[in-house]
């Protein structure tokens, strides 16, 4: 295993160095968006469009921002694969004037697609929808009953080629307070292999993860894969993972697996970047290149949307093609390149895929319960290492 050079293996040091990551909308910038928005609602379109999924790029014109747009496209799929807009005007406008500025920018970026949650399938931060809300309604380290929680969230991918978040409150955010965390998963590779090079062929073996519309309820793919020529995919999901060992016929997880995972948690936390969100800042992110994940924050019941996010799921006009096989066919619907794909085949939830995934829910909430189980259980060594070194990713205690 050789290390690679790619634009897309950045620190967080050098990530800042990149144009377009904090790149400050300015006021005629700002100003296209509000227009486009007038536009938008002149035409007789609202917040309805967004939520139906049709969206067109005609309805919401950015001509003005065009060389911006294609710059972010070319950045996400052969750049870093990070892009962060700073200025968006969130203080101006409500909720869903607010979805329909970032829907339109992201139709700009690529096709919308429908949001996946594979376990708690919560419909209020987007499961089924081309628009989530990324908000806690309820404390805790694992969300239940459909609901968001405060939880952290260890670095991962989202099922979709990219993903899009708009932060409209963030109060009292810091970074170990409702932070963010943002790392390339090359330059993990890269320092895995200077410094754990026994552990690396093991993220290359393929990982079971909770897939709803897989036959027997898992789909298994490697963490990482080269394919083609200097193709590169990632797909990082400790969740369903974890969640998958108590599915019937997932293959067992084996330790040196696990240890993979947890040194790349590792070196992703030491090496990412980690940042706290400010209203107005919108950012993109390539899931086959780059991983997110989130500390947790205090949540207050009496003001539960202490901090929101709008969330849109996007595969852009330029993605790549994904390996042709027949477990990535599995798990995105297609892998042929600019294509909508990732949620959008997944229609077909039947009833018997249903009630399986009824039962896994009730194992892992029984499990709770009993005091058996917690999230990122499977993945224990990994905190008790990140306390031996100084924990980077603060893991903000729950409070009810
Ligand atoms: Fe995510």
């Amino acid at each position: 295993m050789k290390a690679v050079v790619s634009k897309a293996a950045w620190t967080g040091e050098s990530l800042q160095e990149s144009p377009l990551w904090g790149y400050a909308l300015d006021g005629a910038e700002v100003a296209q968006l509000v227009d486009a928005l007038r536009s938008f609602k002149n035409a007789g379109h609202d917040y309805r469009v967004i939520e139906a999924g049709e969206m067109q790029r005609s309805m919401f014109p950015l001509t003005g921002l065009s060389d911006l747009l294609e710059s972010i496209r070319d950045e996400l799929e052969t750049g870093t694969g990070a892009v962060m807009l700073k200025n968006l005007p969130v203080d101006q406008f409500d909720d869903n004037d607010l979805a329909v500025i970032h829907s339109g920018i992201s139709k700009h970026v690529g096709h919308i697609i429908q949001q996946a949650g594979g376990r708690v399938r919560s419909e209020s931060r987007g499961h089924g929808k081309y628009i989530g809300r990324v908000v806690a309604e309820m404390s805790g380290t694992v969300p239940l009953n459909g609901k968001q929680a405060n939880n952290r969230f260890l670095l991962h991918t989202d099922v979709c080629d990219a993903i899009s978040l708009l932060c409209v409150k963030n109060d009292n955010g810091s970074v170990e307070n409702g932070g963010s965390i943002v790392a390339s998963a090359l330059a993990i590779y890269n320092a895995m292999v200077a410094e754990t090079p026994e552990l690396v062929a093991e993220l290359f073996k393929p990982v079971p993860r909770l897939w709803t519309v897989s036959k027997n309820l898992h789909c298994d793919i490697p963490v990482w894969k080269f394919y083609g020529e200097e193709m590169f995919t990632t797909q990082l999901t400790p969740v369903y993972t974890e969640v998958s060992q108590l599915l019937p016929h997932a293959p067992t997880i084996s330790e040196k697996q696990v240890a993979a995972m947890n040194v790349l948690q590792e070196i992703g936390s030491r090496i990412g970047l980690k940042f706290s969100l400010e209203p107005g800042d919108c950012y993109f992110l390539n899931n086959h290149l780059a991983y997110h994940g989130r500390t947790g924050w205090d949540y207050t019941p009496t003001a539960p949307a202490s901090r929101k996010l709008l969330r849109t799921w996007i595969s852009p006009y330029n993605n790549r093609a994904l390996p042709d096989e027949a477990n990535y066919v599995d798990l995105w619907g297609s892998t042929s390149a600019s294509v909508p794909r990732g949620r959008a085949h997944m229609s077909a939830d039947d009833p018997e895929t249903l009630k399986a995934l009824d039962d896994c829910n009730k194992r892992v909430e029984e499990l709770i319960h009993e005091g058996k189980y917690d999230y990122y259980d499977l993945y224990r060594d990994y905190d008790r290492f990140m306390s031996n070194i100084g924990r980077t990713v603060a893991v903000k205690a729950d409070k009810a």
